[in-house]
């Protein structure tokens, strides 16, 4: 096969299988891929990854350069079910009880990795934890069919908004990927939280799905919210990130000529000039999660030079949605978080 023009050197172009529709051959040609050394885009109830085999140095240098991710920032591993993940992390007990109440879902967790990992170097950017999530549906069965995690970020072009359907993705990449999987739109639409267990502490680093109340809950004691002027721990954490090409104003009622709104709640309402959203129009935050992304690339790409969000309840995963539209929000420089 002459695979001159395809990214990894599997397929000639990308193929795209119906996780839904084919889910034995979504699994079956997914693990031929990544067998392979390929990359696939893979559908998870957070947003579509692009996977690769976490043990391949040469598929993981791949999904950086495709990306343009820098080297620094690790990526996260997707598991098959806790017993896998304690091949690679050190749970100790509040891993432990997290795991077992949350997984597989929308929280991964940074522990101190096992001295023997076979994850490759590039995957963890030189750090000494790794961050390991166990999510509900395909992913999960590959990892367990492959025996081996797949380390998988987020499958847009860094800095970019996250995929929450299949066309986002081959809008974003086309044919430099060697297989898309549809899993339809994702359940929850915003990447998954992340929780770093160490020295005695429980921290937030990325609000998600998973809220910090839920997870206080679970462990009966005060988790720690990472500040927003921390230095960045995970990149996610970048103060302009999850960005849009026009510029985002937060927290308005109205737009004028000229700009979009992205809106939320049974009241919100636009002039007929006014290209217009509503991310939940019965004001339910779940339901607004899950249209953000899509709306904000639609709103995006009716070439206004401003979209105009509509304030956001800051209740459960409302912490989520006002955490990426203040990222998404912050002017960008070239050079700064963007990438
Ligand atoms: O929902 C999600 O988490 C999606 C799906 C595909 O699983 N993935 C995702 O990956 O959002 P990505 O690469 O876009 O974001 C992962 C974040 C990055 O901000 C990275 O810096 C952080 O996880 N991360 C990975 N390993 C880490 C570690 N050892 N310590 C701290 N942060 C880490
Ligand atoms: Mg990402």
């Amino acid at each position: 096969m002459n695979a001159s023009n395809s990214f990894s050197g599997y397929y000639l172009t990308m193929q795209q299988i119906s996780a839904i529709d084919q889910p034995q051959q979504a699994l079956t040609a997914s693990v031929e891929v990544l067998q392979a050394g390929g990359l696939v885009a893979l559908p998870t109830e957070t947003v579509y990854g692009l996977a690769a085999d976490a043990t391949n140095g040469r598929a993981v240098a791949d999904i950086f350069a495709l990306k343009g991710r820098p080297k620094f920032n690790p990526l996260i591993c997707h598991v098959a079910d806790l017993a896998m993940a304690c091949r690679y992390g050190i749970f100790d007990a509040w891993a432990e009880k997290l795991a077992t109440q949350f997984w597989p879902g929308p929280l991964t967790l940074v522990l101190p990795m096992q001295a023997s990992c076979e994850i490759h170097d590039l995957v963890s950017g030189g750090l000494d934890t790794i961050a390991l999530r166990c999510p509900r549906g395909i992913v999960a069965r590959i990892a367990n069919s492959l025996d081996r995690p797949l380390a998988a970020p987020s499958a847009n072009i860094s800095g970019r908004l996250s995929p929450t359907l299949a066309s986002h993705v081959v809008a974003e990449f086309g044919d430099k990927i060697d297989l898309v999987v549809d899993g339809g739109p994702c359940k929850f639409g915003l990447e998954s939280a992340i929780v770093k267990i160490s020295d005695n502490q429980i921290v937030v680093l990325r609000a998600g799905a998973v809220t910090a109340g839920q997870l206080e809950e679970c462990i009966g004691r005060p988790i720690i919210r990472a500040p927003k002027d921390a230095r960045p721990e995970a990149p996610g954490m970048m103060r302009s990130h999850y960005a849009p090409r026009a510029e985002l104003l937060l927290d308005q009622p109205a737009a004028s000529e000229g700009q979009a709104l992205l809106g939320f709640g049974k009241d919100a309402f636009a002039a007929e000039n006014i290209p217009f959203l509503n991310l939940s129009e019965t004001g339910n935050l779940p339901e607004a999660a899950a249209n953000l992304y899509d709306y904000l690339k639609q709103l995006d790409q009716t070439g206004v030079a401003t979209i105009v969000v509509q304030a956001i309840p800051h209740d459960g995963i409302g912490e989520a949605i006002n955490d990426r539209l203040q990222r998404a929000a912050v002017p960008r420089q070239i050079g700064s978080g963007t990438k």
